[in-house]
């Protein structure tokens, strides 16, 4: 008779609280990000393990460096009926399949700083405001050339992320967007012509296909001895791309006002030798303890700190969203960067 109670007793233990495999793991989180080479996702990705487990959580971290690889690790990750699975998407485009068994299982997913397109699968979304990371950029090379009072003609040139990342094309119009009247009013001029996004991507986030398009332009547009004024870099790896490539033909025109994003050792290292002017910081301890506590409301039934309930759309629905806001660095502020190595 007691030996019938005590069964009984696990039994309805599994139900109500989840601790057998049918109703989840109730403590496990699973970490998707994308490539660790690219900016600092590496480093994000560690940090966001650790505030996890500080936070009792399981947690298995999963790096990717191509969408066909994220697609599995994913697929792999719904097997398991984690508590919740977070991901900084590989290809922001390409998860709406496998996230739809996810939302079949009832797992909760929350983006991680790219927003996950095509999907009704997404609880919460945590990022910067990415708009701004890019009008930060285009307001620092305004103040830096007086453009506001009617200062140039200066030579623009732009480098963009990759198109399979949801946040390039915020990025690229934050800037372009606030840059625009400059360029119609012919303060600043784009020798390449180039100023379409579809034209100034770089496929990857990969520095090497950023270097080539770069090195091309300015063999052919800054030979002469004309100098390249303003590079809207992206992030850190782009810029150090086009410090490369103005080596590799060994320009030699006026210093480059280059932006930048991240405030990675690279995007440090070269403000410091004053080879980038300034970088953006986007500080992941910020972002990661939004995401803990993103996690803990999926979990627990808590309360997560929200700041945008309307705007961020998908294109399938509106996601309950915190966006951070990021910071310019240069030469006069570097200080505060923590090391992101
Ligand atoms: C992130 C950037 C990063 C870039 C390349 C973007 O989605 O917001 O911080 O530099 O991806 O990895």
């Amino acid at each position: 008779m007691r030996k019938i109670f005590l069964i009984l007793c696990l039994a309805v233990c599994t139900v109500l609280t989840g601790c057998g495999n049918e109703v989840g793991q109730k403590n496990t989180v699973e970490l998707l990000f994308p490539n660790p080479n690219s900016g600092i996702w590496k480093y994000v990705g560690e940090l966001c393990a650790q505030l996890m487990r500080e936070a009792n959580y399981e947690v298995d971290l999963q790096y990717c460096t191509d969408a066909a690889t994220q697609i599995e690790q994913l697929k792999e990750a719904i097997e398991k009926n984690p508590a919740a699975i977070v991901i900084g998407a590989q290809d922001t485009g390409a998860l709406a399949e496998p996230l739809a068994l996810a939302k079949e299982k009832g797992i909760p997913v929350i983006a991680y700083d790219r927003l996950i397109m095509h999907t009704d699968a997404v609880s919460y979304y945590a990022s910067f405001e990415n708009n701004s990371v890019g009008e930060f950029q285009a307001r620092y090379v305004e103040e830096k050339l007086n453009l506001k009072s009617g200062a140039g003609p200066f030579t623009i040139e732009f480098i963009a992320g990759s198109p399979d990342d949801s946040n390039s094309t915020l990025f690229f119009n934050g800037a372009y967007d606030y840059l625009k009247p400059y360029i119609t009013k012919g303060q600043l001029v784009v020798p390449s012509g180039q100023t379409d996004f579809r034209a100034v991507a770089t496929d990857g986030w990969k520095p090497d296909n950023a270097q080539a398009r770069m090195t091309e332009i300015l063999r052919k547009y800054y030979s002469d001895g004309k100098s390249l004024n303003v590079v809207i870099a992206a992030n850190d790896d782009l810029a150090e791309a086009l410090i490369k490539a103005e080596q590799s033909v060994g320009y030699n025109g006026a210093p480059t006002i280059l932006t930048g994003q991240d405030a990675g050792a690279n995007g440090v290292a070269n403000i410091k030798a004053g080879k980038q002017s300034m970088t953006i910081y986007k500080d992941p301890a910020i972002l990661c303890a939004k995401i803990v506590r993103m996690v803990k409301a999926v979990t627990e039934g808590s309360q997560p700190a929200i700041n945008d309930v309307t705007n961020i759309r998908n294109d399938v629905m509106t996601i309950p969203s915190y966006l951070c806001i990021p910071m310019i660095v240069d030469i006069e502020n570097i200080g505060i960067v923590k090391d992101f190595r």
